[in-house]
């Protein structure tokens, strides 16, 4: 390993973490209004260090949400453009009480650094700035032509970065995208990921009576929307796991046989997957599905929570006169997200109770994708990881969703590089998230690395 873009980053790694923590510090939770301010805020610190570090046509494009972040250097003529993309927006931190640090004082602690947006995905983001860096401050120039474009609305459904990127897809020509938001599968294991699941994410909202009745005087006779749900929810999957909305499965593309066999043969055992990572009597879902098929090849579905009635301590006996559901469903490979929707917005109008009025709304919903793993650059990506780690490369799928991921692929016409350095146990989303020093250090090397190889 030759390069000199990798001293610098040795040298410079303890900088780097300084620059991550300063980052993190700042609370860019996309999804509550109160911090748009502070959204606003990281992709300012994101245009600046792009400027210092030597990128050009540095800009914070306005969105009608938060503002995307561009940047381009392209000098490397002859050799291929990558389109840089990660997100800056975090997740809400709470429950706050959960957390061993503070969400937003990022403190290391046994070879790991805890904050919210640690690995999803600011860290990330930040080793990729870094890794340019590196090659400017070390060589003048990078090895490959580089478009970069941030966006601060992943975690609520990337519209803007979707609007934009069907918009503007000349301004966007690139011949791949490099995605650094997912995780390897397992510690030291350098992995790709080419497929991710897609996402619709709804709302139920149920009325029965004209108000909040009492349940003593109305009991009885009046409609009840949280027992309406109740029975609706109750049956959108039968007791294998299966969803009942018909259609649902329709579309989807099962994975190939040699994409099973490899995934027989990762290092996963479900007996210790159960008890350390979920933690449950028991795991759930389809019957005659292995875990890693039902997470990133089947579809699923999920409630998140039922606003509405009376939460508090205590009792208060109430009829509430409306109720909601928050559902989402995760879109297999070959499903879309407009014709999953329409299934089940008819299909719980169907099985609703006639005592009810119902309301089913998409809140969001994101693209599955599945990336062609015959390219160059999907090829150039294992050499590199293969230098820096020292083992062959796996491929895995994801269950979790990055929307922009299919639009790459639909506006852009290209593949992506999903090269991402989390782990299983980061927390993504949950208290004490965290990012490993240690993938945090080999990111970079691999992601300078990959930029190299991608020049060949
Ligand atoms: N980085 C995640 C997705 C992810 C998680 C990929 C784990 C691979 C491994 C991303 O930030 C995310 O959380 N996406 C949301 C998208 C949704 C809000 C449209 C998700 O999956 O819930
Ligand atoms: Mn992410
Ligand atoms: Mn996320």
């Amino acid at each position: 390993m030759s390069s000199s873009a990798l001293e610098f980053a040795r040298q410079n790694h303890p900088r780097f973490l300084e620059e991550l923590k300063a980052f993190l510090r700042i609370p860019s939770i996309s999804t509550l209004a109160e911090h748009q301010a502070d959204c606003r805020a990281a992709a300012q610190m994101l245009v600046s260090e792009l400027r210092r570090i030597g990128m050009e046509n540095v800009s914070m494009i306005e969105t009608k949400g938060h503002p995307l972040v561009y940047a381009d250097w392209l000098h490397a003529e002859g050799m291929p453009t990558a389109l840089v993309y990660g997100h800056y927006d975090v997740q809400p931190p709470d429950p706050l009480e959960e957390w061993i640090t503070p969400p937003f004082e990022p403190t290391e602690r046994n070879g790991n650094i805890y904050a919210r947006g640690a690995v999803d995905d600011k860290g990330q983001v930040w080793a990729q700035v870094k890794a340019l860096e590196a090659h400017l401050a070390a060589n003048g120039r990078l090895p490959i032509n580089i478009r970069i474009l941030m966006e601060g609305e992943e975690e609520v459904g990337g519209e803007a970065i979707e609007a934009y990127v069907a918009s503007r897809p000349d301004q966007l020509q690139a011949d791949f995208a490099l995605v650094s938001d997912t995780e390897l599968f397992a510690p030291d294991l350098p992995t790709l990921c080419v497929g991710l699941r897609g996402m619709i994410y709804t709302e139920i909202e149920v009325r029965g009576a004209r108000t909040d009745l009492h349940s003593g005087m109305y009991g009885g006779v009046a409609p009840n929307p949280f027992v309406a749900l109740a029975q609706i929810i109750s049956r959108l999957k039968d007791e294998n796991g299966h969803i009942l909305i018909p259609g649902f499965y329709d579309d989807l593309i099962p994975p190939s046989a040699e994409e099973l066999e490899a995934w027989r043969n990762l290092p996963f055992d479900e007996e210790q997957y159960r008890t350390s990572e979920v933690g449950s009597r028991q795991l759930t879902g389809e019957k005659g599905y292995s875990v890693l098929e039902r997470t990133w090849a089947r579809p699923s579905l999920d409630v998140h929570g039922m606003p509405g009635g009376f939460i508090g301590a205590g009792a208060k006996t109430v009829i509430p006169a409306k109720a909601m559901a928050k559902v989402s469903m995760r879109l297999a490979p070959g499903m879309t997200p407009q014709k999953s929707f329409a299934q089940f917005k008819s299909y719980v109008q169907q099985i609703a109770p006639s005592d009810v009025d119902i309301d089913v709304r998409l809140i969001h919903a994101g693209n599955p994708c599945l990336v062609p793993v015959d390219n160059p650059y999907i090829r150039a990506a294992t050499r590199a990881l293969q230098q820096v780690w020292g083992r062959p490369t796996v491929f895995i799928r994801s269950g979790g969703s990055i929307p922009i991921v299919g639009d790459f692929a639909e506006h852009l016409g290209i593949p992506s590089v999903m090269m991402g350095f989390g782990l299983p146990d980061d927390n993504l989303h949950a208290p004490n998230e965290k990012f490993n020093l240690k993938n945090y250090e080999l990111g970079i090397a691999s992601l300078i690395r990959f930029l190299e190889e991608a020049a060949h």
